[in-house]
């Protein structure tokens, strides 16, 4: 009998390796730099509930929210070591791998977010997913924000109002360019450090969506929010090449689907969000909400514009028209 136990025993181990039944499962982590109660925070959460759902036992998803893992310094590095398989930092922080998607930064581009997805699903932007493919970097889609508006202690409402004063700006160059436009003071900064350098005044204002500035409680040390809808705050998912690549063929399928699903989702939160994060910070009276007249806004085009001239050989011609086009 004991021999009968022991063939089983043999038996039943052979059957477990080969359906992996002990094997352990394979982490994906996904970092990123917000809190969870935001479209990208959710949208990942989703993707881990659908991996795990749709791959039991064969793939887990550990989402790292806040900086917490990884920041906006140091989170792509990341990802090309594969201390990380899944990030999406907002389209303006792909500066050093490629100079294409500085075409979201340009001021006043895009008229609503409805010619934001356009431009997008379009050609030239899907194209615009595989501009980092030659640094390893694979886009696997774009997840919604939402338009940017200004926030500072002092009402924004004449271009001439943000002279000297010092805007925090994410790592790119374009939106550097937009507040010297007007005279103005920008300092690249990660999303980690905005709240306590707002709270410390050691700079005076930023630029965010509504979602970016409620979670963070930008709201509770900026007295002013001009809605200025001036650009664009998106997002790429990406993974690396070298972890794409290692996935079976099938498995890759499934997650890309869980992907897609999870970013529909987030889109779908984004919507929503850019409404109830606006009324909630207005409702809190912490902060006033600056409305432009067609003609104030009009100012702030018109100084601002010219920025894309700037920058027009590097984004590329035909990505700028192409944008302008999906205003319609
Ligand atoms: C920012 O740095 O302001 C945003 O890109 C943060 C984010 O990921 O939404």
């Amino acid at each position: 009998p004991l021999k009968t136990v022991a063939k089983m025993l043999a038996l039943a181990s052979v059957f477990a390796t080969s359906f992996n039944l002990f094997a352990a499962p394979v982490e994906i982590k996904f970092s990123h730099v917000v809190a969870e109660n935001t479209p990208k925070g959710q949208m990942a959460l989703k993707f881990k509930e659908l991996v795990e759902q749709r791959l039991p036992g064969e793939y887990t998803v550990s989402v790292f929210p806040n900086s917490q893992l990884f920041g906006d310094n140091n989170e792509l590095a990341a990802l090309l070591l594969n201390d990380v398989q899944f990030v999406a930092p907002s389209l303006s922080k792909f500066e050093r791998y490629t100079k294409r998607l500085q075409v979201f930064d340009l001021p006043f581009l895009f008229n609503d977010m409805d010619a934001v997805n356009r431009f997008q699903q379009g050609e030239a932007g899907q194209a615009l997913l595989n501009s980092m493919s030659r640094k390893g970097i694979v886009g696997l889609g774009y997840l919604h924000n939402g338009m940017k508006q200004f926030s500072a202690n002092t009402p924004l409402k004449q271009p001439s109002d943000a002279k000297g004063l010092k805007f925090r700006v994410m790592a790119s160059d374009v939106l550097a360019a937009q507040f010297d436009a007007v005279g103005a003071i920008p300092v690249k900064k990660p999303f980690s450090e905005v709240f306590t350098l707002l709270q410390t005044r050691a700079i005076d204002g930023q630029e965010n969506t509504w979602s970016n500035t409620y979670s963070q409680k930008f709201y509770e040390v900026q007295s002013q929010i001009t809605e200025s809808n001036h650009g664009v705050l998106d997002y790429m998912v990406v993974t690396s090449d070298a972890f794409w690549k290692s996935l079976p063929a099938d498995k890759r399928k499934v997650i890309k689907e869980a992907l897609d699903e999870s970013i529909a989702l987030g889109n779908k939160i984004a919507a929503e969000k850019d409404n109830e994060d606006k009324q909630l910070i207005l409702d809190s009276k912490r902060s006033q909400l600056v409305t432009l007249t067609p003609d104030e806004r009009q100012k702030w085009i018109d100084v601002m514009k010219p920025v894309w001239a700037k920058f027009e050989d590097q984004v590329g011609k035909d990505v700028i028209e192409a944008a302008v086009a999906a205003n319609k």
